[in-house]
């Protein structure tokens, strides 16, 4: 497992270690609640604004202006959700923060829920991470007994209800949208947007949901201020990000960096390179709803300008690296089928063009495919990018589509053509 480059981040990941309450309060923790706790919600809320943090759940909104637009929000019944839900393939960042420093992501959700003026909160844990259920669990139990939840939290007039509530295993319910449907016991599925959950969210009441990375930021924004924070990663992308490096490098594991690094620094320097005798092929960028790029464009920094004008979505920052001996059609198929089986069906573009992606790839793995096909496959990517309903099909064509464009060869020399051409200049 691979460690932070330097130790004055946010995270500062340490894997031996777990911090109980008390010892993160030895170490400051809860501090920026006390202060927060002092001072109008409008000072601490300015902070965040001016920190320039965003949302680490992948659509990277500016967290401080939700939170302002909850506390905008002239009616009283307030909620706030930590979306826990984790279900990006290949991200394994929040169950770090769960399981090893869950008092920071605890006091970063009460100084969020304070500022937004929520009493009521949930974080929703995905079914499959049960140690981090018990670990947060516990936490909110202890957190209560020292008076860090419940009632008169630290002896001000400020109550926070806390629970934790499980996912059943469905990819979709990290949508926010699913999320809020699942808590209110109907079915997960995606709503209508708008209104967004900050005008209409939870029981149709205002409601904050952040990511846990997003959340777990908000201690140190409190404590140091902006311009601490702002000190770490570029003008454009301050703070840091926690990466989930994956695939064919030699240090697999997770790594905060500093926005700013270039993905080559995150892949060769942090992640150690290929394995010995082999080549990068491509990087996939942002998990399975994320995109292939070539070696070529791991000069990009990880910045959300940077990454958005060369069409690198970073979303939850998970990274899997394809060596020179893996299929980029294998790969792209293993997502399409992800995607298939997580679609609720209720929209053509997700549900059938997935499936017909996935018939095609097959076909071509057979031989029994053409260039026509490509052409259709291309066409059918665009269908499910810009016609699905919600995110889930939305980012589902990203890998079909930066595969196509950058592996477009690989895709071709699976053609019946082109098979028909290699084999007559074989024998001629
Ligand atoms: C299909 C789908 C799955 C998602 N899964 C997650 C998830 O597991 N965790 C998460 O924080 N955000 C997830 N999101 C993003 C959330 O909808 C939402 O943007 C996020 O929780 C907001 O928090 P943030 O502003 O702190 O990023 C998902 C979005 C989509 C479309
Ligand atoms: S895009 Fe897919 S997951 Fe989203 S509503 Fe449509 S069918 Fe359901």
């Amino acid at each position: 497992m691979s460690k932070s480059p330097k130790n004055d981040l946010i995270f500062n990941i340490d894997f031996d270690e777990y911090l109980d309450l008390e010892q993160y309060r030895e170490r400051g923790g809860y501090s920026a609640l006390a202060k927060a706790l002092a001072h109008d919600p409008k000072i601490s809320i300015r902070e965040i604004v001016d920190s320039g943090l965003r949302g680490r759940g992948g659509a990277a909104f500016p967290t401080g202006k939700k939170i302002e637009m909850l506390r905008n929000n002239s009616e009283t019944v307030r909620y706030i959700i930590c979306n826990a839900d984790e279900g990006e393939p290949g991200t394994f960042k929040d169950r770090f923060i769960m399981t090893h420093i869950p008092f920071q992501l605890l006091e970063g959700l009460t100084i969020a829920a304070y500022l937004a003026g929520a009493s009521k909160g949930y974080i929703y844990v995905r079914h499959e991470y049960p140690e981090a259920q018990r670990i947060l669990r516990s936490g909110i139990q202890a957190a209560i007994e020292a008076g860090l939840l419940g009632k008169n939290i630290l002896g001000s007039e400020f109550n926070l209800s806390l629970e934790l509530f499980s996912g059943a295993g469905s990819y979709l319910c990290g949508e926010e949208t699913a999320l809020l449907s699942s808590i209110e016991g109907k079915k997960g599925r995606p709503r209508l947007k708008p209104p967004y959950p900050t005008q209409a969210g939870l029981w149709g009441k205002p409601t904050l949901i952040n990511n846990v990375e997003t959340l777990a930021n908000i201690p140190k924004i409190i404590d140091k201020g902006a311009s601490w924070y702002r000190q770490i990663g570029t003008v454009d992308s301050p703070g840091t990000k926690l990466i989930s490096l994956s695939g064919d490098v030699k240090n697999r594991g997770l790594l905060e960096v500093p926005f700013g690094v270039t993905f080559a620094q995150i892949v060769n320097e942090y992640g150690g390179g290929p394995p010995i005798g082999k080549t990068i092929k491509a990087v996939n960028i942002g998990g399975a709803s994320g995109v292939h790029v070539p070696p070529e464009m791991l000069n990009t920094a990880l910045e959300y300008k940077a990454c958005a004008q060369a069409g690198i979505t970073i979303g939850s920052g998970a990274i899997f690296v394809l060596d020179n001996t893996r299929s980029i059609l294998t790969n792209v198929q293993n997502r399409v089928r992800f995607f298939l089986h997580e679609s609720c069906g209720k929209c053509t573009p997700c549900r059938e063009g997935l499936r017909q992606a996935n018939n095609i790839i097959d076909k071509l793995l057979r031989g029994e495919a053409g260039v026509k096909d490509v052409d259709t496959l291309e066409r059918y990517t665009r269908a499910i990018v810009n016609a699905s309903f919600c995110g889930l099909g939305q980012a589902a064509g990203n890998s079909l589509s930066s595969s196509l464009t950058y592996y477009r060869e690989e895709y071709l020399a699976y053609c019946r053509e082109n098979r028909e051409l290699n084999s007559k200049e074989e024998t001629a």
